[in-house]
């Protein structure tokens, strides 16, 4: 099973919409942003698709080298990056973005979407999964950055929407929190 290597490392299972995305995503270059020690880049990795990883968190990225140097797998690469940069430098025909935007910097998330939409290859695909605050269930973590209604749908007007859904969730401690998860395909 392909997420005993995940256990093996001490790491949470990958992401439910990474799991979801490969079984209609072919292998192929892929960027995990924000991707810290490797639980969905370690999958991606095993199931054959080219993979670098971004995080800004030197500790989690020594950590995914050394499993990927362990583990033999040369398709991952794993390199310190600050996403809100906004200056990717190559081509993806994949990129995901789990659980990430909503540590950034507010000011930088419109560039930083606009950077992933520039490097994504025609027919490519986007994955994010961010946490809102709305009216009905204000956000209670005290993140830097969550999206508003319809605010990610609207930043991808033009691309296929193959599953958005701004779905609220229950967190441990009882709260309601609402995530919006989107896999968005960029016209061919
Ligand atoms: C909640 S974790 C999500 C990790 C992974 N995407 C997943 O689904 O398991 C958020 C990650 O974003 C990283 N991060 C936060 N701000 C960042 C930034 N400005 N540049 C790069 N990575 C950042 C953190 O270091 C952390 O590893």
């Amino acid at each position: 099973m392909i997420d005993d290597l995940n256990s093996r490392y001490g790491l949470s299972p990958t992401h439910s919409e990474v799991v979801e995305a490969c079984k209609i995503i072919e292998p192929c270059d892929t960027l995990d942003m924000g991707c810290s020690n490797g639980r969905n880049a370690l999958y991606l990795g095993q199931l054959g698709f080219n993979v670098t990883a971004i995080d800004n968190n030197p500790g989690a990225i020594d950590m995914l080298q050394s499993i990927s140097i362990e583990e033999k797998m040369g398709n991952i690469k794993a390199q310190v990056y600050d996403i809100n940069n906004a200056s990717l430098s190559e081509d993806y025909a994949f990129i995901t973005c789990t659980v990430t935007l909503m540590f950034l910097d507010p000011a930088r998330i419109e560039a930083v979407i606009a950077d992933m939409q520039q490097h994504t290859l025609a027919g490519g695909y986007n994955l994010i999964v961010c946490a809102m605050s709305t009216e009905e269930h204000p956000c209670q973590v005290p993140f830097p950055y969550t999206l508003k209604t319809g605010q990610l749908r609207e930043a991808y007007e033009g691309w296929q929407l193959i599953k958005y859904n701004e779905d609220p969730g229950t967190m441990h401690n009882g709260a309601k929190l609402q995530f919006a998860t989107m896999l968005a395909r960029k016209p061919g």
